[in-house]
Order: structure tokens, then sequence, then C-alpha cells
């Protein structure tokens, strides 16, 4: 035992003999880090490559001047120029030297080895992972990394897992083949962190070997060709003398940097065509509404003038397919809109106006207007009589009725002598011995208008000797639609519940005209409101006729009843 560790030493001090660590010429730090999962095996490289056969290579943990054993039965040893963990703990990090020396010369170089603990429940630790950037669309191929130092490429037993799940195989969307994970058609959702686990066996003891990587997707946006989207060989509106900002956006994906545009007017650059008031500014980014990447470039004029409304101001875009678009300055129309609006507001006002005053005097327009310019020469229709009056008549002599008073005298005053209309009065113009019957009829047919007189109190057995023939007549004059009716009430209150059908379907019809006057002088002015509504609902009078009629009108303007048997 004694002899073995001497003998050992013995070896030691050869070697550092023939290598003066202080020496060696010092490459520093390897870049690359050696992971290694707590657990597995691991195998690291030395940084300096050179031929084994012309070198002696020695490994030794940093700080020590221990070279690395050989020994295979060691956990950690090394075997020709590379140094194994197998398997590697977590107090194994650290920093290992690899030196290499002939007779004339040593160099050495340092390896960092982080041996690192899985994340709590997770299968891969972070910091320890490969990665890879894909497209989307495309077959991506995931390989389970550095392994040709552990096994050759056919190893079929590897298992995958994404987030540590395993992979589902069945569909065509993943297929192991070999070393390789095929992902076809890669999607956002097949982004992740992959994991392969193989069995591994050194030197009969069991091991596994897992590797991750992290898969990112990225979805590539289609390049598009820059292109002007504004102006649009369009116009805007400018006053004469005022200031305007023209820009040109041009919309482009990926980088904007090197998109050539610029403006140009008259076929010259705009920065020389009056640099006094036409300024243009330098490209600058921007972002539309919709998200787009616009560049933009100013062209400020500071003071429009007459001759701008007659230019151009072009964009021209080089990059791509080139284009041109180019925006026009117009004079700005004033607001027909406005105006246009009072006017239909005026015209409306106007017609709902003249409307309520036709309405409200239409009376005294149709009066006015049969005064003025209609009369008729001859009574072509062949009538005799302008109106038919009808009346509930007094069957007492003695008393005198304002129902009689109003007929027989205030009717004949206004509608005969002074408007010169002819009416026919039953009880008074009917010649004795007539047949009522046929009185009622032949005159009615002659005549343009029937005046139904009626009152308040006819109810009464003093009232109304001959209502029935009367009501028969009238009630045929209606039905046959030959004489328009004018109803009028004398009394304020007249009841209707006892009056004939066809007066209260008059009344509903035409309404009535009342009777409020006195029998007073003014009630006898054909121009009081009452006399309007009666002249107006009659036909036009004959005109120039006032003075002939006056005479034959004159001997019937003293009111006188003649008895009816
Ligand atoms: C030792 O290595 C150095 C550097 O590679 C080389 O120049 C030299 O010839 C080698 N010496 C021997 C004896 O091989
Ligand atoms: C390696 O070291 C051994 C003993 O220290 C020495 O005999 C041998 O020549 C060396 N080999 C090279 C290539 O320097
Ligand atoms: C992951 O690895 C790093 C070393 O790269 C280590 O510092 C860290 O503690 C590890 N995470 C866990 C959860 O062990
Ligand atoms: C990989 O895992 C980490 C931690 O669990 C997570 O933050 C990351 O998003 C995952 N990568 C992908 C592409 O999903
Ligand atoms: C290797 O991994 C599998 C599954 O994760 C596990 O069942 C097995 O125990 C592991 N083998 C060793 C030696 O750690
Ligand atoms: C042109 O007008 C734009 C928009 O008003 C302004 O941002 C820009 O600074 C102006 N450029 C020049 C050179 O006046």
């Amino acid at each position: 035992m004694k002899s073995v560790l001497v003998f050992s030493i013995c070896i030691m001090f050869a070697s550092l003999a023939s290598v003066n660590a202080e020496e060696c010429l010092d490459y520093g730090v390897e870049a690359r880090w050696s992971y290694i999962l707590e657990g597995q095996p691991g195998f690291v490289h030395c940084p300096l490559k050179v031929d084994p056969l012309s070198y002696n290579v020695t490994w030794s943990e940093n700080g020590s001047t221990v070279h690395v054993t050989a020994e295979r039965q060691s956990r950690i040893y090394r075997d020709g120029s590379m140094l194994r963990f197998v398997p590697a703990r977590l107090g194994d990090s650290g920093y290992y030297s690899c030196v290499v020396w002939n007779s004339t010369g040593c160099f050495k170089r340092r390896v960092k080895v982080i041996v690192f603990k899985n994340h709590e429940g997770l299968c891969y630790n972070t910091t320890a992972r490969f990665s890879s950037i894909e497209s989307a669309k495309a077959d991506v191929k995931v390989v389970c990394a550095d392994l040709t130092d552990y096994v050759d490429g056919n190893t079929e037993q590897i298992q995958w897992y994404k987030e540590c799940e395993p992979v589902k195989f069945g569909s065509s969307k993943f297929v192991a083949v070999g070393i390789n994970l095929i992902i076809h058609n890669v999607t956002k959702a097949d982004a992740g962190n992959y994991t392969c686990e193989l069995p591994y066996n050194y030197d009969g003891k069991p091991f596994n070997l897992s590797r991750t990587k992290e898969v990112i997707v990225k979805v590539i946006k289609e390049q598009k060709l820059p292109v002007i989207i504004y102006p649009k060989n369009d116009s805007v509106e400018a006053e004469l003398g005022s200031q305007v900002n023209l820009a040109c956006n041009v919309a482009y994906s990926g980088k904007g940097g090197n998109i050539a545009f610029w403006w140009s007017i008259n076929d010259m650059f705009a920065e020389d065509y009056d640099r006094n008031r036409v300024l243009t500014d330098e490209p600058f980014p921007t972002t539309s509404e919709d998200g787009t990447s616009l560049i933009t470039r100013y062209l400020n004029i500071s003071e429009v003038k007459k001759e701008d409304y007659e230019t151009k101001f072009v964009c021209n875009l080089q990059t791509g397919i080139g284009a041109t678009k180019y925006v026009l300055l117009k004079r700005p129309v004033p607001n027909f809109q406005g105006s246009l609006i009072a006017i239909f507001v005026a015209l409306a006002l106007v017609i709902v106006i003249t409307i309520l005053t036709y309405k409200l005097f239409k009376i005294d327009i149709v009066l006015w207007h049969r005064q003025n310019f209609l009369y008729r020469t001859s009574k072509e229709d062949g009538k005799i009589y302008d109106a038919y009056v009808m009346f509930p008549k007094s069957r007492n002599k003695e008393s005198v009725y304002p129902t009689d008073t109003f007929v027989l005298k205030v009717l004949p005053e206004v509608l005969e002598r002074q408007c010169g209309y002819k009416l026919f009065i039953f009880g008074r113009d009917e010649l004795p011995g007539e047949a009522i019957a046929d009185v009622i009829d032949e005159t009615m047919n002659q005549s343009r208008r029937l005046i139904i007189v009626v009152t308040g109190i006819q109810s009464s057995d003093d009232f109304f000797e001959d209502a029935f023939e009367q009501q028969i007549a009238l009630y045929d004059a209606l039905v046959s639609n030959k004489v328009k009716a004018i109803l009028i009430e004398l009394e304020k209150i007249v009841d209707y519940t006892n009056m004939p059908e066809s007066i209260k379907y008059i009344k509903q019809k035409q309404g009535v005209i009342k009777w409020r006057g006195e029998f007073t002088d003014r009630s006898l002015l054909p121009n009081t409101r009452f006399w309007k509504n009666v002249r107006y609902r009659m036909p036009p009078a004959q005109r120039f006729s006032s003075r002939r009629l006056d005479f034959q009108v004159g001997t019937f303007s003293t009111p006188h009843i003649i008895k009816v048997t």
C-alpha cells in the first residue's frame, strides 16, 4: 500500500518536472461553457485542438496542481484529451484547465463546467437550453443536440417531451427520426421547450441523457413593396395666402430605412421651386391608425399663391416599382349647404304660413276673388233660384218668432237686396193653390242651394206644421246629391237628437253656421263673419246685377208672411 502511494507521488513529481505550469502559454477561458445535468454523464473536450500523438495532455481542476486521473474507475477521469464525468455532481462545477505540451512547448486553456439541476417540477433548466428560431408554415427538425460523443445518430430509443409532457405522436404532426423530431407545418402553438431523453449505458452502468431545446416560432410578415398611400391624385382646399402642409405617406413593411422618396414640383425638386415659401422636411417614420408602418415627408407652403392652384405637387417613390402621386390645391368653395338649408326652411315656412293664412282667410279670399274676377254673365245651369230657404214656420199667426224675422226679413235684406241673390223662401214665394209637394220638388230642383234654418224649440207643437213634407223633399234632395245644403242654426243650443237624419248628416258633413247676432243694424251688414260664411257657401252672385235686383227685391224687402195651409 505504502509503495503504491510512493509510486504515485513519484509519477506526479515526474509530471510536474516536465510541465512547469508557469512556463505554459495561457490561452484563457473557453467561451463555450459546458453544461451537464446533475446525475448524468458529461464529456468535456480539451479546447486546444492538437494531435494527441504529438502532445501530452493533462487536465486539472482550477487552482489545483493535481492532474485529473486517467483511471477509468474514477468518477471524473481523463480519457485521452477528454475530461469525463460519469456521472456529474453539483459540486463538480468550476473551471478545468487543459494543458497540452511537447518537449519544447506548453499551452493551456480553461473550460467552465456547470453542473445544474432542473427547475422544480420541470424536466429542464432554462439556463441550460439550446434554442432555435423557426418560421411558421415550415417543417422543422428539432435535433436532440450534443450527442455525437455519446451515441451514434441511429438510436431509436429517444423519448420526446414538450413542456415536460410526452409528445403525442400518431397524427402526422410529429415524427421521430433517429435523434430528430420533425414537426410538420409549424404554427405558433408548436413553440415551446422540447426535451429529449434517452437511456445511456456507460461501462455497464445505466444512465439517462437529456437535452432541451426551446423552439421559438416566428410568423414572418409578407414583405410588401413600399407604396404611396397619400397623396391620392386628388386635391385639398387652401385659401389664397394661407399656410398648407402636405404630407407624403409611404407605407412599408420591415425596415423603412432605405426608402427613397421626394417631392417635386414642375419636374424639379420641390426644394428648388420657391425657397422662400416652400419647404420640405426629412422623411420620418410614423404609424397610421390601422397600425401600418409609414414613412412621412412634408412639403410645407408658408403662403399659398395664385400660381399654386395650377401646380401639381408630386410625391415620387423610387423604391420598389416606383410611383408618383400628386395633390392639387383648390380654392375653397363657399358653403352652399348652409344657405340651401336656409332656403328650404324659409320655403317651408312660407308654405306653412300660406296654408295657415288660407285656412284662416279662406272665406275672405274666395269672396274677394269672386267680387273682383269671377262673375257669371249667364246662368248656364238653367236654374232660377240661388237658394231654396226652408225653415220651421210658426203655426201661430199672432206672435212673431225670431225664425220668421230672420228668414222673412233678415235673409232677404242681406242676401237678396245687398248681395243680389235670388231666393225661394217656402212660405213666401209659393203661389197659392199649388200642391206643396210639387212646389217643393220643382223649386228645389231649380235652386242652386238649400238653406235650412233650424231652431231649438221646433219640437213644440206651435211649430213645424209642414215639417213632414219638407223633410221628405229635403231627404230626396240630399240622397240624390243634387243640391248643396247650408244649415243655419238660430238658437244657441240646438238638440239634434230629434232632428231628421238628413239634417244630422249635413251638420256632421259640413257643420252649421250659427246666428249669434241680435237683430240690429250691424247684423244686416254682409261683411260680418256670419254673412261671409253664408256667402262663401252660396254660389257666386251675379255681379252688377244688384242694381237690377234692387228694384226687384225692393218689393220683397218688406217682410210679409204668407200663410200656407
Ligand atoms: C512542440 O510544439 C511546438 C508548437 O506546436 C512545435 O513548434 C514544436 O516543434 C514541437 N516540438 C516537438 C519536439 O515536436
Ligand atoms: C509525454 O510525456 C512522457 C513522460 O513524461 C514523455 O516520455 C513523452 O515524450 C511525452 N510525449 C510528448 C509527445 O511530448
Ligand atoms: C439552473 O441552472 C443554473 C446554472 O446554470 C443554476 O444556477 C440554477 O440554480 C438552476 N436552477 C435550479 C432551479 O436549480
Ligand atoms: C420555455 O419555458 C420557459 C420557462 O418555463 C418559458 O418561459 C418559455 O416561454 C418556454 N418557451 C416557449 C417557446 O414556450
Ligand atoms: C431514466 O429516465 C426514465 C424516465 O424519466 C426513468 O424512469 C429512469 O429511472 C431513468 N434512469 C436513470 C438511471 O436515472
Ligand atoms: C411641416 O409641417 C409639419 C406638420 O405641421 C411640421 O411637423 C413640420 O415641422 C413642418 N416642417 C417644416 C420644415 O416646416
